[in-house]
């Protein structure tokens, strides 16, 4: 089978990790996928960039040229231009776009998935809530036969990771934000996650994905930790308490026109016997309560290049074994052929 052609856009923290699973994983992508992947073309902004493990030849800072010549487009620049005239432009092109970019989805959410469906190819973005979690999946399509009430959860890395620093180790927190940046769980623009609004972005994407409702960024109530304290961290921990960012989407009110919303982040004070108190560093979790399913439970590293590789790797497994289908099926799975169950040793 032909080679299918991958074009890139963005190669920092997590397209780095992608890149290199690409290249260093080509066989059994291959295997899974029915198809090698051939990465065509990496989109940056600086191509005199030192980048270890990256083939230069691959680098451009011609987007449309590497878009037009792909199969499958992997948006990792984030951010909302030139994201979104460029993910525009893969769909219409024909091509499946997987990204990361809760920024972008939060605020443009509705009008991308329908040009996905009109172009009748997929827009896929797991990555773009909680890491490598699979969140997206669970609450799109394995419940959408059920009614959720509620999501609530820790869907960023960088405050869980700071408030857990203050917490357990004592630092302050802009040295607790320095080391987030350096292991690349912030975002470009860390104010983004210390003010609350990425998590508000990932609380308005799951729901528009739970309650099949148009919820964008600027519906969700933000709160974030940029005035926590080591005090008020060392007073919550003496009284038996725990600081952490939440996000909570919920189902208020039914009413004939559709379900009354509320979707919020806000840092709050939980009893360290809560599950979520556990949760530390980078990590994130997500509970979801529905109505036949009852209580789910998600956890998982929620932040950093190579997690959320795992999650954009997923994506474009999916989109291209859709691609070498062709709309065939089922697809075959290629179980190894030469795997050996061993025996269970007494
Ligand atoms: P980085 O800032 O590390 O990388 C961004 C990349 O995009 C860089 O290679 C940069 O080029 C390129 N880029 C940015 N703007 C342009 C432009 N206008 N034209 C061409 N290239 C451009 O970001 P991350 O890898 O951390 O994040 C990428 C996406 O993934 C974002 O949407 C983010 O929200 C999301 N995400 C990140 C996670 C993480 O843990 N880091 C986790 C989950 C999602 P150059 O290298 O030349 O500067
Ligand atoms: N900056 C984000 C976080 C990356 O810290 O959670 C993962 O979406």
């Amino acid at each position: 089978m032909q080679a299918l052609k991958v074009a890139m856009l963005g190669c920092g923290v997590v397209g780095t990790e992608v890149a290199a699973r690409i290249q260093d994983r080509s066989e059994a992508l291959a295997e899974r996928i029915g198809a090698p992947l051939e990465l065509s073309a990496i989109v940056v902004r600086d191509t005199a960039k030192q980048r270890p493990g990256i083939d230069p030849s691959l680098l451009t800072t011609d987007a449309e040229a590497a878009i037009a010549d792909a199969d499958i487009v992997i948006e990792l620049m984030g951010g909302i231009e030139p994201a979104k005239t460029l993910i525009r432009s893969a769909l219409d092109h024909g091509s499946s776009v997987v990204t990361a970019n809760k920024a972008l989805l939060a605020a443009n959410y509705g009008e991308l998935m329908s040009a996905a469906d009109t172009a009748g190819v997929r827009l896929e973005h797991e990555a773009a809530v909680a890491g490598a979690i699979p969140i997206i999946r669970p609450v799109g399509d394995s419940l959408a036969g059920d009614r959720i009430d509620r999501i609530m959860g820790i869907v960023n890395g960088t405050t869980n990771y700071i408030l857990d620093q203050m917490d357990s180790e004592g630092w302050g927190f802009d040295e607790a934000l320095k080391t987030a940046q350096e292991l690349g769980f912030a975002e470009a623009d860390p104010t983004a996650d210390v003010g609350g609004h990425d998590a508000a972005a990932k609380a308005a994407i799951l729901s528009s994905l739970a309650f099949h409702a148009p919820v964008t960024i600027d519906d969700v109530h933000v709160e974030g930790i940029e005035d926590i304290t080591p005090e008020m961290v060392a007073t919550a921990r003496d009284q038996g308490f725990v600081i952490k960012l939440l996000a909570v989407c919920e189902r208020v009110s039914e009413s004939p026109a559709g379900p009354g919303l509320s979707a919020r982040v806000y840092p709050a004070l939980l009893g360290r016997n809560h599950p979520l108190a556990t949760v530390r560093g980078a990590f994130n979790a997500v509970f979801i309560e529905a109505e036949a399913a009852g209580s789910l439970m998600f956890y998982g590293q929620g932040a950093g290049g190579e997690p959320t590789a795992s999650a954009v790797l997923g994506d474009v497994v999916s989109v291209a074994r859709r691609k070498v289908l062709g709309g065939r099926g089922q697809y075959e799975r290629p179980f190894h052929k030469d795997s050996t169950i061993l025996p269970i040793s007494a």
